[in-house]
């Protein structure tokens, strides 16, 4: 059979073009819709779209944040995904990702703020915030349906004016940080109905994996513990969830963190996506890890026995050294002279009786450093023990001999100073220890009856801070303003007496304080004069002010500020802001 060429032509000629159209004019984006990724860095990987203080690090690890305070971090991948198809009307494809990460608080029991796998319709997120925003949205955003963001949080950071279920979980959000839905952070190890719990912020690996099945309109989420475990059959969470309103044609994916008052490290160390199948899961040997690589000793054997030769001649030493300073001063702290005033304390002895600085021990953290229980060796006292680090030395001599001043005054409404020690950067002050704690913990004690203090002890207690702030102000040889009085700064001795602590450690922040929360102006938010914000200068009548905000904190239960925007909004420098904060406590 003999065709005519030209027919034969036009033919080849429509099919070119048919081709031509399908293949670069609808869909101009050519998403691709799967991808799998252990590090960042080999050459197969794409780059990455970074943004906010995001870094590869040369071994390919995604760092979203370091532990700097206030930051976002995010990290993207570069081409839009397609999410629907043009033929299924408004549907949502399947999709399904499995990621490795990793969050190093700064302090080890408290994260900040965490992390969120997202699939939003931006790469940068205009005008977003840190801290609990997650780098994600801000106040006004918030909420608002034109957002088109969906987000899986792995969050550190109970944000109670998001109903936060707890500091460690997962949560689900749409176009607004308050979760649809959340459980506590926990994997199940299959054959074994019993959910284990999972610390999301203690530096180890945990692969995390988020199916959404878009013919039920189901979501699953699964977290791993070990990082060897196989993808557990059981997902922590799932739940029922049409996403059809929320995401457009083409969206982007990736993770965004960010850090607060509170700060982690957050990395991610691979990452799989798919819109065709499950994500394959990662393989463990094939990540990048932080621990840098070992060397292999050429030269063991000669290493090996110099340091052992070495470390004969150390222990000799040290133990004759040891033996020559036992006989020379054996020293005993009485109990009685911990009531003569501060004295120096050595660094061996504090990290003894605080088991060396053991996280079990800690009691608290505040603007100022991390304070530890502690129990001395030798006279069984118990103390709390603040620690401060990040002082110059000449910063730690000034701040010292401030502290030392104030330190000897004595008078049973205030909290006693016993001493201090010096370790390189680190300053370490002893209190004596408070056995029932900070007043706030009593007054914002919503459901625990016992905790709930009565008339006459609140009574007490505001009238022992009197006493102790009209000794401050008056009575003492020089006028001390404590400058940061408020319900977290009263202890309760074992009595109930109220005790005020902290007094001139607020000066701390004046001398080139790494603290980058606390700007010019010292003292806490709502506790504030208003002429402080103008005229920058702390006066006793400042001080009763805030006595002033803590007698009605006691008396009505409720904070000076509730917080409802960010505290970067509010301690900007700007003087309207305070006020306007006050009106809306
Ligand atoms: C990533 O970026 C580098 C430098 O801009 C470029 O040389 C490389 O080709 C990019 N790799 C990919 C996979 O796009
Ligand atoms: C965190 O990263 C930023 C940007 O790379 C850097 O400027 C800052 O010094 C880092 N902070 C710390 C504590 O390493
Ligand atoms: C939140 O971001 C939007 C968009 O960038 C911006 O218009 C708005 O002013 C921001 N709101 C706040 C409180 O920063
Ligand atoms: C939501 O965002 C859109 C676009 O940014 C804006 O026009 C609208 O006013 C916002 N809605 C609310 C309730 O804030
Ligand atoms: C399931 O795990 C819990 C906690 O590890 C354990 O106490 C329990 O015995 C296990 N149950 C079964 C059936 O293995
Ligand atoms: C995506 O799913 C398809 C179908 O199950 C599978 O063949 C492919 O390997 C998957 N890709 C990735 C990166 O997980």
């Amino acid at each position: 059979m003999q065709l005519p060429p030209l027919p034969w032509l036009l033919l080849l000629l429509l099919l070119l073009l048919v081709h031509l159209s399908s293949s670069s004019f609808i869909h101009p984006a050519s998403s691709q819709s799967s991808f799998i990724y252990h590090g960042f860095n080999s050459p197969a990987s794409t780059n990455l779209t970074l943004t906010g203080i995001a870094r590869v690090t040369p071994n390919g690890i995604l760092k979203l944040t370091n532990v700097s305070s206030h930051q976002i971090g995010r990290g993207f991948y570069p081409d839009p995904i397609r999410f629907k198809n043009p033929d299924s009307q408004n549907d949502v494809v399947s999709f399904s990702t499995a990621f490795a990460f990793s969050i190093h608080p700064k302090f080890q029991k408290l994260g900040g703020h965490g992390l969120a796998f997202t699939v939003s319709p931006t790469k940068d997120f205009p005008g977003a915030q840190p801290s609990q925003f997650l780098g994600l949205l801000n106040v006004t955003l918030n909420g608002n349906t034109s957002n088109h963001l969906f987000a899986v949080e792995l969050d550190t950071v109970q944000d109670l004016e998001f109903s936060d279920i707890d500091n460690n979980h997962v949560g689900v959000d749409i176009n607004r940080m308050k979760s649809v839905n959340a459980t506590p952070a926990g994997f199940f190890v299959d054959g074994n109905s019993t959910k284990l719990p999972l610390c999301l912020h203690s530096g180890r690996m945990i692969q995390a994996w988020i199916d959404y099945d878009g013919s039920n309109r189901q979501l699953d989420i699964t977290l791993s513990g070990f990082v060897r475990q196989n993808k557990p059959a059981t997902p922590i969470m799932s739940i029922p969830i049409d996403l059809s309103a929320v995401f457009h044609d083409e969206m982007f994916v990736g993770f965004s963190s960010s850090t607060g008052v509170l700060t982690s490290s957050h990395y991610v160390f691979g990452w799989s996506f798919n819109t065709t199948g499950k994500a394959k899961s990662l393989d463990h040997d094939l990540l990048p890890s932080l621990q840098p690589l070992k060397k292999k000793n050429k030269g063991f054997v000669i290493k090996f026995s110099t340091s052992l030769i070495l470390a004969v001649f150390i222990v000799v030493i040290s133990g004759g050294a040891y033996v020559i300073k036992k006989f020379k001063t054996k020293e005993v702290v009485e109990s009685w002279e911990l009531d003569l005033g501060p004295r120096p304390f050595s660094y061996k002895e504090l990290k003894d009786a605080t088991k060396g600085f053991n996280e079990k021990h800690l009691l608290g953290f505040g603007g100022s450093g991390t304070v530890y229980k502690g129990v001395l060796p030798d006279s069984k006292a118990e103390i709390a023990v603040k620690r401060i680090s990040g002082k110059s030395k000449q910063g730690q001599k000034e701040f010292l001999s401030e502290v030392l001043t104030v330190g000897r005054l004595r008078h049973r409404s205030l909290v006693p100073l016993l001493g201090w020690s010096r370790n390189k950067g680190e300053l370490l002050l002893v209190y004596d220890f408070m056995a029932n704690g900070s007043l706030d913990k009593y007054i914002y004690s919503d459901n625990d009856p016992k905790m709930i203090l009565t008339w006459g002890q609140r009574f007490k207690i505001i009238n022992d801070i009197s006493n102790g702030l009209l000794y401050l102000h008056e009575e003492w040889e020089q006028t001390v303003v404590h400058r940061d009085i408020k319900a977290g700064n009263v202890l309760l001795d074992s009595d109930l007496n109220g005790r005020l602590g902290d007094f001139g450690l607020a000066k701390l922040y004046d001398h080139g304080s790494n603290v980058a929360t606390t700007t010019r102006v010292v003292g806490t938010l709502g506790y504030l004069a208003p002429e402080l914000t103008r005229t920058g200068k702390p006066t006793t009548s400042s001080d009763v002010y805030a006595f002033g905000a803590l007698l009605l904190e006691v008396v009505c239960g409720r904070r000076p500020v509730e917080l409802k925007a960010l505290p970067e909004e509010l301690i900007g420098g700007e003087t309207g802001a305070y006020s306007r904060s006050w009106t809306r406590g």
